[in-house]
């Protein structure tokens, strides 16, 4: 198994990027380099120019990311942990497979749609792109899966499409350039929607701290928070059906029953006939228990910026090993001129 999966360095890690894809990251880390399989995890800092942004805050970020994923448990000495930009393969790669993506398959991306808005023309190249080279991102490593959240469910099907438009092309019968990647999303906690918003997904882009929990807030913040959290009047229903409709208290519960690791159904066992006064208290507690012993890793890891850049060194020159082979693959394929 060869696990590949990254994160934007867009600023700190939320809630939702931790249930829905950090945790999974280091649950199959855990499971898969015992068993002789390889786990790489990036940060998309060249993702994150598709965007307006500030030099200065991305290197910032990107050095706070990896801090923040160490503290959640990634091991630099058991996954390889780097940065695109140190990595010069994913860009050349995403530049061969712009020959195969086709122009109607990225006017179909929901995200591309959602972020350039009604300002299309305005929006830059690399937003219209960013799907191809999140292709090159996993196709690079020969990704067997990728564990995200349900939000990248399409760009995954897009590289899928991708590498079998390019296998069918370019490759050899039977001697296919690229493995088709898997997309591995949990099963709850896949969406995790905004505290002040039940019908948003919770997202850094948010104006709103409010909205989202963030690793980093300490106690009374993540307290206050899910206090002030979005609901409506009525008691927790006794079983699963009852949170139709109610989409605030839906996300509430299922981060509840993400975080304790038991199904909606049986919190709700728990829970039935609660009203949120008495749940609220009971979800702040257990986020503030889980949260806690990562944020204080975080606090004291981000203290020493050469010890991560040398972590993201590191990561980066196996990385650039191991793209080679595939990098080299493509070119050939396409009939480029290598000495
Ligand atoms: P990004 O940085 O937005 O998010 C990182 C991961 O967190 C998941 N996620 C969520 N899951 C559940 N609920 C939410 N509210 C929520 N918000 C974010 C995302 O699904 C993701 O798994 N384009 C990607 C980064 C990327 C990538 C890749 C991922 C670049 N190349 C190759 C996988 C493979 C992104 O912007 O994720």
């Amino acid at each position: 198994m060869r696990i590949v999966s990254g994160i934007q360095p867009t600023g700190n890690l939320h809630l939702g990027n931790y249930l829905g894809a950090i945790r999974n990251w280091v649950k199959m880390q855990d499971e898969v380099t015992g068993g002789g399989g390889q786990c790489l995890y990036f940060l998309a800092d060249l993702h994150a120019i598709s965007m307006p942004h500030d030099p200065a805050q991305l290197s910032a970020n990107t050095r706070e990311m990896v801090a923040a994923l160490v503290a959640c448990g990634i091991d630099p000495e058991k996954s390889v942990l780097f940065n695109q930009a140190q990595v010069p393969a994913h860009a050349e790669l995403q530049w061969l497979l712009n020959g195969t993506a086709r122009t109607g398959w990225l006017n179909r991306m929901t995200q591309w749609k959602d972020k350039a808005g009604k300002n299309r023309e305005g929006a830059s190249v690399a937003l219209y792109t960013y799907p191809v080279l999140q292709a090159a991102d996993v196709l690079l490593y020969q990704a067997t899966h990728v564990p995200v959240g349900d939000d990248q469910k399409q760009h995954l099907e897009l590289a899928r499409d991708i590498a079998q438009k390019f296998n069918n092309d370019f490759a050899d019968e039977g001697a296919p350039v690229f493995t088709l990647p898997e997309p591995t999303i949990p099963p709850e906690a896949a969406r995790i929607m905004s505290l002040r918003d039940g019908l948003a997904k919770m997202s850094k882009s948010d104006s709103s701290d409010m909205s989202r929990i963030n690793l980093i807030d300490d106690a009374d913040t993540i307290m206050s928070k899910i206090r002030k959290a979005k609901t409506d009047p009525e008691v927790l229903p006794s079983d699963k059906a009852g949170l139709d409709g109610r989409a605030e208290a839906a996300n509430l519960v299922g981060i509840y029953a993400a975080m304790a690791g038991k199904t909606v159904d049986a919190v709700l066992a728990q829970y039935g006939g609660a009203g949120f006064g008495r749940f609220k208290p009971a979800l702040g507690e257990l986020l503030v228990e889980t949260l806690a012993p990562i944020n204080a890793r975080f606090v004291s890891l981000r203290e020493d910026g050469e010890a991560l850049d040398a972590v993201l060194a590191k990561g980066a020159l196996r990385a650039r090993e191991l793209a080679a082979p595939t990098l080299s693959a493509a070119y050939q394929a396409l009939g480029l001129v290598r000495f």
